[in-house]
């Protein structure tokens, strides 16, 4: 049996289901039961009924599929799959930001740790930031973390009282605008589509700015297009697998890497076969402190419901 057969299999054995998020390597994607965004995964993982979850993607989409599921069986392929957005966001530091701003709702990005969430009113993902953001009452002050590239969009598009904690992502950092705009001027008939984890000044070139599966579908709903895609790179399996016929051209970086694109090296540390490892020997498992859990719980269980 060759490894995508034995993973089929296990899955079977162990009533496992894989979840796979875009930045995944294709392989990864292509074995998954569900690939999707950090909103679209905590609700499949909210709704799952299989005893044991396989999170392909980083530790805290694991850690929230856990929080979601404590009676089940929760495995990361690689525990390494970190984020840098969540590191720059330590508990202690954030509680001492929410005491130094008292009478504010705090609203995290689901890019962050458990401990962080429990610290949190209402988590958010960047397809219902808005969303969430705007079901507040109008003159409520809002703390929100930890991406302030995230934060300062919603601010600029809801003109709302918001303190934003200094974190951000190494990946979507990296896009040069420079590069961007030469690119563009080969290119002028295309349609720039970015995170909003980028910064402002590319946001300020782009036509569609959304999640991960907000993307795809807007290169689905334009597939005659040319796309310039300021997102990681993983994004680009799924766009192709949807719209064969849409020309994508990945947003260029500032330093010139082996790809010249802007991968997630915390994402690329699960392989095929360490996901296959993984489902066989039922480690590494997620874990985290029940009381976390607990407090956790509510802040993501908003965010559902208001999804
Ligand atoms: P979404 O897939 O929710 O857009 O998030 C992107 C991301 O950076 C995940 O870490
Ligand atoms: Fe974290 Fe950025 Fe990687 Fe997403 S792309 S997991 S935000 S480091």
């Amino acid at each position: 049996m060759n490894l995508k057969e034995e993973i089929e299999k296990l899955k079977k054995e162990k009533n496992a289901v894989i979840l796979a998020h875009y930045y995944q390597y294709p392989e990864i994607q292509d074995i998954a039961d569900y690939v999707g965004d950090s909103l679209g995964l905590s609700q499949k993982a909210a709704e799952t009924d299989a005893d044991v979850i396989v999170f392909a993607g980083v530790h805290f989409m694991a850690e929230t599929a856990k929080i979601l599921n404590p009676e089940k069986k929760v495995l990361l392929p690689d525990l390494n799959a970190g984020c840098s957005l969540a590191d720059s966001c330590p508990p202690e530091q954030f509680g001492e930001f929410i005491k130094a701003h008292p009478g504010h709702t705090v609203i995290t990005y689901v890019n962050c740790s458990a401990e962080v969430k429990a610290l949190t009113d209402i988590v958010c993902t960047s397809s219902n930031a808005l969303k969430i953001v705007e079901s507040l009452p109008k003159d409520q002050p809002i703390i929100f973390a930890p991406d302030k590239n995230l934060g300062k969009y919603i601010q600029k598009e809801t003109g709302r009282d918001m303190v934003l904690w200094d974190g951000s992502c190494v990946v979507h950092e990296a896009f040069s605008l420079d590069k961007l705009l030469e690119i563009f001027k080969k290119h002028p008939d295309a349609l720039i589509i970015a995170h909003p984890e980028s910064e402002d000044h590319i946001l300020k070139t782009a036509n569609y700015i959304g999640s991960t599966a907000g993307m795809i579908n807007f290169v689905k709903e334009h597939p005659k297009n040319k796309f310039i895609v300021a997102t990681e790179v993983g994004i680009l399996h799924k766009m192709k697998q949807e719209v064969p016929e849409a020309e994508l051209i990945p947003a260029p970086t500032q330093e010139d890497n082996t790809c010249a694109c802007s991968e997630c090296a915390y994402m690329k540390v699960n392989t095929l076969q360490k996901l296959h490892d993984c489902l066989l020997n039922e480690t590494p498992e997620v874990s985290v402190p029940k009381e976390t859990m607990e407090k956790a719980l509510i802040p993501i269980q908003r965010m559902l419901d208001l999804s």
